[in-house]
């Protein structure tokens, strides 16, 4: 049981990643906070992990009255937070900069770097000395690629955040990550690759295998692995770090 008693806290806990890595978490024995605005998805995720382990709270993670409010809600519940999963994100759209509308460029920002800095903050504040902290960014966050310009700088963005909030942090013995996964078969990337698939007037899924050395989309499982390492004693000196989980695709 790498994560016996421990409290963790997962942003976008509803979705595909966060909700593979709450099964695992729990497994592990962990009770988790989830963290979404998705109030149907939370209530049958909280379902399945079972109503002692697990609790949801319908949060804006880029909102901070209710992000503060639902690392409360985990430490009145448990006592404090052990384990932060920043991990709620959205695609945007796809267009060149050129045309790529401003205000959507703030919405996908907002969600990726203010609501990371935001699970930061709190997080840190209700979590006990010893503790760890994962950005859950993206292969996105390691190189360019036409047409995803604010995705791609805001997942650059939360690598800064991270190794500011790693030295910070440190003096109380909490680790703080991020995570690169890459292209992911899921709801998420297939919904991009939809898209994609017509601007580039190609199979997205096929292109992006072609550019993953070890030729395929990641399960959601594989990327729930890597952070539970992260989220346990396994990786007791790492902080401050990129751990990459692409397939070979940022090499
Ligand atoms: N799927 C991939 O291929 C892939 C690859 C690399 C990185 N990522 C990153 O992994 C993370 C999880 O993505 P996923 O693949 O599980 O997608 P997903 O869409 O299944 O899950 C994302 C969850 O975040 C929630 N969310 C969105 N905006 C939110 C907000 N403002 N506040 C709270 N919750 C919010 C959504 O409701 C959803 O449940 C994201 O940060 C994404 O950028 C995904």
């Amino acid at each position: 049981m790498e994560l016996d008693g421990k409290v963790c806290v997962i942003t976008g806990g509803a979705g595909s990643i966060g909700l593979a890595a709450a099964r695992l978490f729990v497994a592990e024995g962990a009770r988790v906070m989830l963290a979404d605005l998705d109030e149907t998805a939370l209530r049958s995720a909280v379902a399945e992990l079972g109503a002692d382990r697990a609790g949801w709270q319908v949060a804006d993670a880029a909102d901070e009255e209710q992000i503060a409010a639902c690392f409360d809600a985990a430490r009145n519940r448990w006592g404090g937070v052990d384990v932060v999963l920043a991990n709620a994100g959205i695609t945007g759209t796809i267009a060149p900069v050129t045309e790529y509308p401003a205000d959507e460029f703030d919405r996908v920002y907002r969600v990726h770097v203010r609501g990371a800095f935001l699970t930061c903050k709190h997080g840190l504040r209700t979590m006990h000395d010893g503790g760890s902290v994962i950005i859950v960014s993206s292969v996105a966050g390691l190189r360019g690629d036409p047409g995803v310009s604010a995705y791609i700088t805001a997942k650059h963005a939360q690598i800064g955040l991270m190794r500011s909030v790693a030295k910070e942090a440190a003096e109380r013995g909490i680790r703080v990550n991020t995570l690169h996964p890459g292209p992911v078969d899921n709801g998420f990337q297939h919904g991009l690759e939809d898209r994609l698939g017509k601007v580039l007037g190609t199979d997205a899924t096929a292109f992006f295998d072609r550019q993953i050395p070890l030729g395929r989309h990641a399960a959601p499982t594989e990327i729930a692995r890597s952070l539970l390492y992260l989220a346990s004693a396994q990786s007791s000196f790492t902080t401050g770090s990129t751990l990459v989980v692409d397939g070979g695709m940022s090499g």
